[in-house]
Parts: C-alpha cells; sequence; structure tokens
C-alpha cells in the first residue's frame, strides 16, 4: 500500500504514520507528502524520514478545483493508492473525491458525528461534555461526514483548556490512525453504505468505556 499523506501543520499525525510503517506496524509506505504551508514541521518531518516531500502553496492556484487537479496529478505520479488527510487544512473538492472514491481518510479531534468542522475541541469544551476523543474516517462530500473506521474516548477533565484537550485528544490520535491504516492494509475494512466493517474483529472483544465519575 502507497499513502499519500496531505498536512499543513505540526504533522504529527504523519509521524505516527512514518514511524508505524518503519516500524512494520502497518504493511505500507508513504509515497508522497503533499503539504500547502511552506515552513510547516510536516514537510521536515518528511525530508527526516526519506520520504518524498512537495510543497503546493495553495496560493498559487485560481480556485480550488485547480489546486485538487495538482494534488491528484502529484498523488498519481506518486503511486498512491490511499490518500491520509493530516492536518490538511484545506476543503477538498470532488475533483480530488472522484480520484479516489473511498480512498481517502481523515483523522477529526472529536468524537464524530459530534463537533465536526473547525474548532472541534472548542466546540467539545462549549458544549460541555464529559467525554470526547478521536475519529478516522473515510472522506466523502460532506464535512467530516463519513463511514467512521477507528474511533478512542478521551475524559474531558475540570479545567481543561483547548491546549490540555486538545493534547490528550492528540496522543490517541498518533494510536488511531496507524490503527486504521493497519486494518486497512490487511484488507480488513469493508464499507457498507454509512458503516465499516471490520472483518475478522472478534466479536466477543466489546469493551466498556465510560465518563470517569462511572469508574468509581
Ligand atoms: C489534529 O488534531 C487532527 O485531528 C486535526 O488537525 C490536527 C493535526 O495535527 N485534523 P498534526 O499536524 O498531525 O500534528
Amino acid at each position: 500500500m502507497r499513502l499519500g499523506v496531505l498536512a499543513s501543520g505540526s504533522g504529527s499525525n504523519l509521524q505516527a504514520i512514518l514511524d508505524a510503517c518503519a516500524s512494520g506496524a502497518i504493511r505500507a509506505q508513504v509515497a508522497a507528502v503533499i503539504c500547502n504551508v511552506p515552513g510547516a514541521r510536516a514537510l521536515q518531518r518528511a525530508e527526516q524520514a526519506g520520504v518524498p516531500a512537495m510543497l503546493l502553496p495553495h496560493a498559487a492556484f485560481g480556485s480550488r478545483e485547480a489546486y485538487d487537479r495538482e494534488v491528484v496529478a502529484t498523488l498519481r505520479r506518486q503511486g498512491a493508492d490511499l490518500v491520509c488527510l493530516a492536518g490538511f487544512m484545506r476543503l477538498i473538492t470532488p475533483v480530488l473525491l472522484g480520484a479516489f472514491e473511498n480512498r481517502i481518510l481523515n483523522i477529526h479531534p472529536s468524537l464524530l458525528p459530534a463537533f465536526p468542522g473547525l474548532h472541534a475541541v472548542r466546540q467539545a469544551l462549549a458544549a460541555g461534555v464529559r467525554i470526547s476523543g478521536c475519529t478516522v474516517h473515510v472522506v466523502d462530500e460532506g464535512t467530516d461526514s463519513g463511514p467512521i473506521l477507528v474511533q478512542a474516548a478521551v475524559p474531558v477533565l475540570d479545567g481543561d483548556t483547548e491546549e490540555t484537550l486538545a493534547a490528550r485528544i492528540l496522543v490517541q490520535e498518533h494510536r488511531c490512525y496507524p490503527r486504521a491504516l493497519a486494518l486497512w492494509a490487511g484488507g480488513r475494512v469493508r464499507i457498507e453504505g454509512r458503516r465499516v466493517r471490520i472483518e475478522g474483529a472478534d466479536p466477543g472483544a466489546t469493551r466498556t468505556l465510560s465518563s470517569p465519575e462511572l469508574s468509581d
């Protein structure tokens, strides 16, 4: 499996993916990292790992569609067969969606379908939820609305700020994205309408996650 990773920022999820590929936890290689922000740490991480890194600044393109055409051309040139959005702060268009239908994944810092879109952690704090988390999902035409692959729950603690909660969620993101990719690389993911079935999952392995109060 050849991954094309799109990132805009620090690239810590990219790093988790690179590490999991290097350790053999995912049977895949990162074939391309595309970044739209000059100087982003994600680019340095890609270069350090020795994987092809491309800066494609969106300002150089006249429309989102023109940008996505270049992204698709780059991904194809590098032989990517699965696209991972990893903190890519751009809306993608049907140009990219159509070229990689059901083969684009995203990670989002909430338990979707709660708090889609921007500032998910801020939204969770404002709503007063006791549990939030992160979600790896297949990208469809909506905002953070596609079929869900992997989620992890994270407690919201009294006194949490956007920064402290985001940091606690990020730790789980770094587990969830490689896990989702390992399942995908193992051919175990079946998309059935809105739902994803993980083949070979142990039906007895149900875990209950509850808010901290309930564990006393
Ligand atoms: C993560 O919180 C991810 O969920 C969101 O953007 C952030 C990216 O962080 N989509 P990083 O660039 O992977 O460190």
